[in-house]
């Protein structure tokens, strides 16, 4: 058979399956990627993670060829499409994050051109990983809390995301369905504590609740949220106070993030599109564009070891949709 004749008919079955027709060095990357983050797949599932990864890559790579403030990189969810990463990692309804008027006062400044609470002393744990789980909320609830807590009494403590997913329901939180971090600091207000991470270990599922009251290691005296789009107020809080809890809507071109300054024209900026919570741990400015620094939770192999920039004093994603920190 003549080879050109043969290269159709592979290509016609390869249609066939759909499949997009990827070069060796392709394959050869999606190799070493499966080995670095240990995946295996059957036959079927193979090609098919293949052309996602590969689709992906070519993203990744068209992206990092233009001229833009952050770059993307491959990473532990460059074998699924968004709409897959978004049914497993986001929040999947319309969360009711609307505090129209926040209780934060804030004072008029002047503020620091830079502050990052890592560095002000040990108040910030390390970087967590969600898991498949749209648990988002409860990480940016624990680590608000571990924050305020550790400048307030000198203790850093780990505190349970688990007991969120399982215990804080009756605040309007749905475990890995989702919630807001102003609901889980509310639960914890009225239930009288939360545990540590050691005492309630997380699983990454929603579960029976088990709290144990005499196990309670951190309270909360009063929920302070900051008015509906009122970054300033974010700025204050953070100069001032401590780090705080926010949400943002999460979109395609945010799942490879990187490094640099993450600035979007695809994001949206209301309330009721926000689908991912956080923390901000302190905010800087580089090359005249300001930025917040961020605490993600997923895990320390992805983005800026597990923390990621975004632009300031834009509403960029709605990030000032919903913010909130608790008093200790
Ligand atoms: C804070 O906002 C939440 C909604 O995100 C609301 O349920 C709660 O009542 C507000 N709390 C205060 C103290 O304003
Ligand atoms: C929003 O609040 C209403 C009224 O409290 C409640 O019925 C609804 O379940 C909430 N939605 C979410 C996503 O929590
Ligand atoms: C959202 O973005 C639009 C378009 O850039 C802008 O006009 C609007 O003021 C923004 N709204 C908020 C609440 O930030």
């Amino acid at each position: 058979m003549e080879p050109v004749v043969l290269v159709l008919i592979l290509a016609v079955v390869r249609n066939a399956y759909s499949l997009p027709l990827f070069s060796e060095e392709e394959e050869y990357q999606f190799k070493s990627w499966m080995s670095q983050y240990n995946r295996e797949y059957d036959m079927n599932e193979y090609y098919r993670r293949l052309q996602t990864f590969t689709e992906n890559k070519r993203k990744i790579d068209l992206h990092n060829a233009g001229d833009h403030k952050f770059t993307m990189g491959l990473n532990q969810f460059s074998d699924m499409t968004f709409a897959e990463f978004k049914k497993h990692f986001l929040l999947t309804e319309p969360q009711n994050c609307s505090a129209t008027k926040g209780s934060h006062v804030s004072n008029n400044g002047p503020y620091p051109d830079s502050v990052d609470w890592r560095k002000k002393g040990n108040f910030v744990t390390p970087v967590k990983n969600q898991g498949p789980c749209g648990s988002c909320w409860t990480f940016s609830t624990t680590g608000c809390l571990e924050s305020v807590t550790a400048i307030a009494t000198g203790k850093l403590l780990e505190l349970a995301e688990q007991q969120l997913v399982d215990c804080a329901g009756d605040f309007n939180n749905h475990g890995c369905s989702g919630g807001l971090p102003s609901q889980a600091f509310e639960y914890i207000l009225y239930n009288k504590g939360l545990m540590t991470e050691d005492d309630y270990p997380y699983t990454a599922q929603d579960g029976p609740c088990k709290f144990n009251p005499k196990l309670a290691a951190a309270f909360v005296k009063d929920v302070v949220n900051i008015t509906l789009y009122d970054e300033m107020g974010m700025v204050d809080a953070v100069a001032r106070l401590n780090p705080v809890s926010f949400a943002y809507e999460v979109t395609s071109d945010f799942m490879h993030y990187k490094g640099g300054v993450y600035s979007s024209t695809v994001c949206h900026n209301t309330t009721d599109k926000v689908n991912h919570a956080v923390l901000a741990v302190g905010y800087s400015e580089e090359n005249g564009t300001p930025y917040w620094i961020v605490k993600n939770s997923w895990g320390t192999s992805w983005g800026v070891d597990g923390y990621f920039y975004i632009e300031r004093g834009k509403n960029m994603c709605g990030l000032a949709a919903c913010s909130s920190y608790p008093l200790v």
